[in-house]
């Protein structure tokens, strides 16, 4: 077990960032940069035990700047959507960027996925990790409240990746934080072969800017069904209205959760490198994205590029646009309360 540091470069505006290399005992190797919290590289046994990539991403810092698809990232202040960028807090009206169509997005134009975070990387019994600290000021991106957040990325000897979330504000404001790695356990090639079981027995429906329209709907009957692994491929390209408004899967699916503080939340299984990736979570929520959005006008690794449907991401989350729907829960945080989320990666052997 150890945990390595090298210079990943600079960024346009000059600052130094650094790429951090957590290796286990069991062949797993996870690659971080302190530029977007993101994940960069992936690399897991397949069932031979040939460890290989199974992310989407980029060689080059700059790739990383100049995208704008989140590939590995920490997402915040709020991921996912809020619909027109409007929310009220405290009777007072807020205006965050329109980033995505109408919509707000993954917490705007410089969100927490653009920044430099502040590392220290650790290494004890059964572990190695780093901690990761970025301070948000208050109106950064139009959001209120001075945030002050940490990530701790962390390996072990099961091969499980556990991403903690922590943070707290000065002022009232909405905290929705999550990691956007597209994985692919094939390592090429698309992910239609992955067979996915969610958790989930309902799902937020969307409208045509993929705001959640406000209904907890039952997946029974329709094509958002994976309380049993199906391929993602089984059913994505059916005439079904929801899979037509995002071209494939991109919603938000309610988590089932027992008393535990994490639950399992998705299980993905490629049946040809006999990879599986189990998801646990604290949080309410997962975003199941196939990656729609994702053509091969990206520029890849090592002269490859990014393709439809190349990757998928299981974004743990609070309900999008929870802020304008009082009945989903709540993603308010005021002063002196802590936000608290656990998200773990598995890969088991
Ligand atoms: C999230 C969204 C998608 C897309 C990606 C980034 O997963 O739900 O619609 O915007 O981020 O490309």
């Amino acid at each position: 077990m150890k945990v390595e540091k090298r210079s990943f470069g600079k960024t346009a505006d000059g600052t130094a960032v650094d790429l951090y290399t957590l290796t286990n005992d069991r062949g797993m190797q996870v690659r971080i940069s302190n530029y977007g919290g993101t994940i960069t590289s992936i690399r897991v046994p397949n069932r031979e035990g040939e460890p290989g990539e199974i992310t989407l991403g980029f060689d080059q810092l700059a790739q990383y700047e100049q995208q704008s698809s989140y590939f590995g990232c920490l997402v915040g202040r709020y991921a996912n959507r809020i619909a027109e960028g409007r929310f009220s807090l405290d009777g007072k009206a807020y205006a965050l960027a329109q980033n995505n169509g109408p919509n707000h997005l993954h917490g705007g134009r410089r969100g927490f996925d653009k920044v430099v975070w502040r590392a220290e990387m650790f290494h004890e019994e059964g572990r190695a990790g780093i901690n990761l600290y970025y301070q948000s000021r208050d109106g950064e991106e139009n959001y209120p409240g001075t945030l002050d957040v940490k990530v701790v990325y962390t390996i072990n000897n099961d091969n499980a990746l556990t991403i903690a979330y922590q943070a707290s504000t000065d002022k009232e404001t909405i905290v929705n934080l999550t990691n956007h790695t597209y994985f692919n356990l094939a390592g090429s090639g698309d992910i239609l072969g992955h067979e996915v079981v969610l958790y989930a027995d309902s799902f937020t429906p969307i409208d045509e800017t993929l705001i959640p329209t406000g209904e907890i709907r039952s997946v029974a009957n329709s094509p958002m069904d994976f309380r049993t692994a199906t391929p993602v491929g089984a059913r994505i390209d059916e005439a079904d209205e929801q899979l037509k408004l995002a071209g494939g899967y991109d919603h938000n699916w309610v988590l089932k959760h027992d008393d535990e503080p994490v639950s399992l939340a998705a299980v993905v299984n490629e049946p040809t490198s006999g990879r599986v990736l189990e998801v646990y979570t604290s949080q309410p929520g997962i975003q199941f994205y196939t990656g729609n959005f994702l053509d091969s006008s990206i520029a890849g690794r090592a002269g490859e590029t990014q393709r439809h449907r190349g990757g998928l991401c299981l974004e743990t989350q609070h309900y999008p646009d929870s802020p304008n729907k009082p009945q989903f829960p709540s993603t308010i945080l005021k002063p002196g309360e802590v936000y608290r989320q656990t998200t773990i990666y598995k890969f088991p052997a």
